[in-house]
Order: structure tokens, then C-alpha cells, then sequence
């Protein structure tokens, strides 16, 4: 029986793998290693960190959706300092592949968290969430104007030093995707993360009220993996030389290999993972399966493979 080369590259980083955490969905990977160890998948991307701890929005802050769920969790997690202190040392001594998700309510923020990460050691990448939906002011939603975009990502640029590849996580709430994609491409990024949840909400029909105290929330799960495969076949078709890390919607491998078809390099798995812990590994599993099958035994021939000859 042949054997699958099934590694992938983002910027300058080999991973094992190329099926991730999703940023958000599975905290610093604490409670999956529980389920197995996190060496066996291609990287754990954290839950997006910011400066200051916080609390996040007030409860209810997730609620289920036909054929996905809406969360409105305002990006809570311990801040740097002890993210610092305990999640990446613990990390470490797990030999996981570290992917550090950062967030930040300005510009400044960014380029502070960066300039923290810079000298850690054991660390793969950095995405760039500049995409959350849940933030209080929408007009910090960096990703949706190229400008704030560019601005953030050449913060991080500036002072994260070295070779640290730099992961952009871009929204599907924008009218042109691509152009998003070019500024940060122009401003330095040496990846893209494809999708963050859509904004959506929910209203409780019985209190005639938002179910989420927020009122609205970033809608995942497997009603939004069209947008995330057309938002990635039309990324990978302007810039096929630009890893992308592809996300939404993503529950067996057959879904998988269908964000790699349109282009992604990767592909994180995110709400599968609520319902079932091991929704990695076996996502990891049917999709080598797959590739043997179709008589792929390097997996980066597949990236992008619905491209060729159209
Ligand atoms: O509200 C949240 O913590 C979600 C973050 C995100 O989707 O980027």
C-alpha cells in the first residue's frame, strides 16, 4: 500500500500534519489532551489572546442554530502575562506544534503582543485575528477596511523580529475578500487564516428577545462552509503562493478535503470539536484515507487541485 506525505508548510514551518484546532474551540488544548496527545495533529492554534485578562460578554453567549451555533464569548482568556507563564510552558512540555492566536482593540495592542511573543521559544506561527465579530465597537473589526488591516498587520510585522510566519484570520462579512487578502499579503503576512464566523443573530421566539445577551454572534458549523470554500477558492485563485489555513464548517474528512481542493493548506477544525472531542483525529484519519484513495500521496499536490484545468 502506498504512504501519504501528508505534511504542509506555512511560511517557513513544517507541521507533521495539516489538520489544526481551530482558534477558540479548544482554549490552550488542556481539555483535548485529555482525548489524546496533541502531538498527533498538525497544530493547536490558542484561543486569541490580548493584552489584560478578560471576562468576555455576559451569559447566554452561545446558542444553537440550524446546522450551526452562534457565539457571542468577546474573546475571553488570562491575558499575556500568565498566558505566558502557564499555557505556552505547558504546551511545550506536551511537544505540541504552538500556533499563538493574538487580539487586540488597537493597533498598538497588536504590535505590544507581538513584540511579547517574539523571543518565546517554541512557537510555529502566529495568526493575526483582526476578525473577531464579538468586539463592543464594530468599527474595531480591523479586517473588514484594508487599511486598518495593513496597519495592524505591520505592527505585528515590525516588532515581531525574525522568522515567526505571520497568519492573518480574515472575516467573510466584506464585500471583496481578495482585496482584504492583497493588503495584508502587501503588508507582510506570510499566511491567511479563512473564515472567521459570520455576524448573525437569533431571536428567542418565546421571549420575544435576542437569545445571546450580546444580542449578536459569530455563526459557525456546517452552514457557513460554503462561504469559507468560496472564500477560499477565490483567495487561493488571486494569490496561489499565500498559504491559507482554511476553517468553517469543517465535521468529517471528506469536508476537509474540500476546503484543500479550493486551496487551503490546512484546515482547522473548530465546532466539530464540541460535540466530539476526537473530531480531529478522525477528520485527520478519513481525510488521508481520502488522499490514498484518489491516488494522492503528497498532500500539497491536492492543494488547490479544484483550480487545475478550469
Ligand atoms: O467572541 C470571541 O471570543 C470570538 C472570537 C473570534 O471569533 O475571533
Amino acid at each position: 500500500m502506498s504512504s501519504l506525505d501528508f505534511s504542509t508548510k506555512i511560511g517557513s514551518k513544517r507541521f507533521s500534519n495539516p489538520i489544526f484546532t481551530a482558534s477558540g474551540c479548544a482554549s490552550s488544548g488542556q481539555e483535548l489532551s485529555q482525548f489524546f496527545p496533541l502531538t498527533e495533529i498538525g497544530a493547536i492554534v490558542t484561543k486569541s489572546i490580548m493584552t489584560k485578562a478578560r471576562t468576555g460578554r455576559a451569559t447566554p453567549r452561545m446558542a444553537e442554530t440550524p446546522s450551526g451555533m452562534l457565539n457571542s464569548i468577546g474573546l475571553q482568556g488570562p491575558g499575556i502575562d500568565a498566558f505566558l507563564e502557564n499555557d505556552i510552558p505547558w504546551l511545550v512540555s506536551n511537544s505540541a506544534k504552538i500556533i499563538v492566536s493574538i487580539a487586540g482593540e488597537t493597533v498598538d495592542e497588536y504590535g505590544v503582543l507581538a513584540r511579547r511573543l517574539r523571543a518565546v521559544p517554541g512557537i510555529s506561527a502566529v495568526e493575526v485575528n483582526i476578525s473577531c465579530p464579538n468586539v463592543e465597537n464594530r468599527g474595531q473589526v480591523f479586517a473588514c477596511h484594508p487599511d486598518t488591516a495593513i496597519a495592524v498587520i505591520e505592527s505585528v510585522r515590525r516588532n515581531i523580529g525574525g522568522e515567526l510566519p505571520i497568519i492573518a484570520k480574515l472575516s467573510p462579512d466584506v464585500t471583496n475578500i481578495v482585496e482584504i487578502a492583497q493588503s495584508v499579503i502587501n503588508a507582510g503576512v506570510d499566511g491567511l487564516a479563512l473564515i472567521n464566523t459570520l455576524l448573525g443573530m437569533v431571536i428567542d421566539t418565546n421571549t420575544m428577545k435576542p437569545k445571546l445577551a450580546g444580542k449578536t454572534g459569530g455563526l459557525s458549523g456546517p452552514a457557513i462552509r460554503p462561504v469559507a470554500v468560496r472564500a477560499i477558492y477565490q483567495v487561493h485563485q488571486a494569490f496561489p503562493n499565500t498559504p491559507i489555513v482554511g476553517m468553517g464548517g469543517v465535521a468529517s474528512g471528506r469536508d476537509a478535503f474540500e476546503l484543500v481542493l479550493a486551496g487551503a493548506s490546512a484546515v482547522s477544525i473548530g465546532t466539530a470539536t464540541f460535540g466530539n472531542p476526537t473530531a480531529v483525529l478522525q477528520i485527520r484519519d478519513q481525510l488521508s484515507e481520502l488522499l490514498l484513495e484518489k491516488g494522492i500521496t503528497d498532500f500539497r499536490d491536492a492543494i488547490g487541485f479544484a483550480h487545475r484545468g478550469v
